[in-house]
């Protein structure tokens, strides 16, 4: 198991880079812009390929450096379904389980700080974001954040799992890295409250200022989605209107990207195949099986995931494969239900 927490000493933001093994996926939570050169430099030192970047939750002191990541390694960014974030590869909800090779984490919708705050369970540990600090929580007089919401967040699932749970917060002040669930339950003051009435009470007083960067921060975290205009530019997105023309024709091979889990929950277009955007690469080029579906039997391939994202970043990887009638449908599920494409279970 490779486990990395990185400091951002300007914000004070932890950053965590999982992974099973050298060689394997990585998956990195709450990355900060100014720090994804070194991000990236530590995962080419341990040989590792980064597959996902999730944010906890919507920041207000640091720009997220989920774009980046993405647009340098393309990477599939994850939030939770909660999130107003313009456009992520894949939305998380609570019970879903983020993945990558060899890792899974437990997603728990702990809302309080904002209404998009999740925390992450992987086996002995948690990554609380800002729901749960050391010896403190997230303040909750922003971005819809709400005391109450975090009381039963906090007390209702977190202060629930064993006591001998590692505590990793998305942020730390005073230097401190890890804690456990049987600490802060005895330790933490702002837990020490009898009824969630005393919780709020005691939250409305904290009179903090607003973050230095959040007129900066949150609506740059707003939009992070990737420019699908470019690729729309040299005539490679469909629309969906476009799109279900062209349902059962032989010469059209639609793909779906979507995880399993995704196409359970969202449903599928009727008569597409699947392949995941984490085989991507290997199926594009020569010997891969869309590349063969594409040559050899001379199928038009038109991708498709949840928003977009992730099918426009594959159309340009075809099109660098060679596969040059590549198209994919823009806005993804998400727009092709709103066209009121036909889906199937
Ligand atoms: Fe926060």
């Amino acid at each position: 198991m490779i486990f990395r927490q990185l400091f951002d000493s300007v914000s004070g933001t932890y950053t965590y880079l999982l992974a099973s093994r050298r060689g394997g996926e990585a998956l990195i939570i709450d990355p900060v812009l100014e720090k994804v050169d070194r991000y990236l430099q530590l995962v080419e030192e341990l040989d590792l390929k980064l597959v996902k970047a999730a944010d906890t939750h919507l920041h207000a002191d640091h720009i997220t450096g989920l774009g980046a990541l993405r647009d340098r390694t393309q990477c599939i960014t994850v939030m939770g379904e909660k999130s107003k974030v313009d456009v992520v590869s894949l939305r998380i909800a609570e019970g879903d389980k983020l993945k990558v090779e060899g890792v899974s984490l437990n997603v728990l919708y702990t809302p309080g700080h904002t209404d998009d705050s999740y925390s992450f369970l992987m086996g002995d540990r948690v990554f609380t974001g800002d729901t749960l600090l050391i010896r403190g929580t997230g303040r909750t007089d922003f971005q819809n954040g709400d005391a109450r919401a975090q009381y039963d967040s906090i007390f209702g699932k977190l202060l629930k799992l064993p006591d001998d749970t590692l505590v990793f917060p998305a942020h730390d002040y005073k230097g401190d890295t890890v804690s456990t669930i049987g600490e802060e339950k005895r330790f933490n003051p702002r837990l020490q409250v009898k009824s969630v009435d005393e919780y709020v009470e005691l939250m409305s007083k904290l009179n903090l200022p607003n973050p230095k960067l959040m007129d900066v921060a949150v609506p740059a975290n707003m939009h992070v989605g990737l420019q699908q205009e470019e690729i729309a530019k040299r005539g490679w997105a469909l629309s969906p209107a476009d799109a279900v023309k062209l349902l059962g024709r032989p010469d059209i091979a639609l793909v779906d990207l979507r995880e399993e889990s995704e196409r359970q929950k969202h449903g599928t277009i009727p008569g597409s195949l699947h392949a995941p955007y984490g085989d991507l690469v290997r199926n594009v080029r020569p010997g891969g099986r869309l590349h063969a579906l594409a040559h050899n039997q001379e199928k038009r391939i038109v991708f498709y995931c949840a928003f977009g994202e992730r099918s426009a970043m594959a159309v340009q990887a075809a099109q660098d494969a060679g596969l040059l009638t590549a198209r994919h449908i823009a806005g993804g599920m998400d727009a092709w239900k709103k066209a009121s494409g036909p889906t199937q279970p």
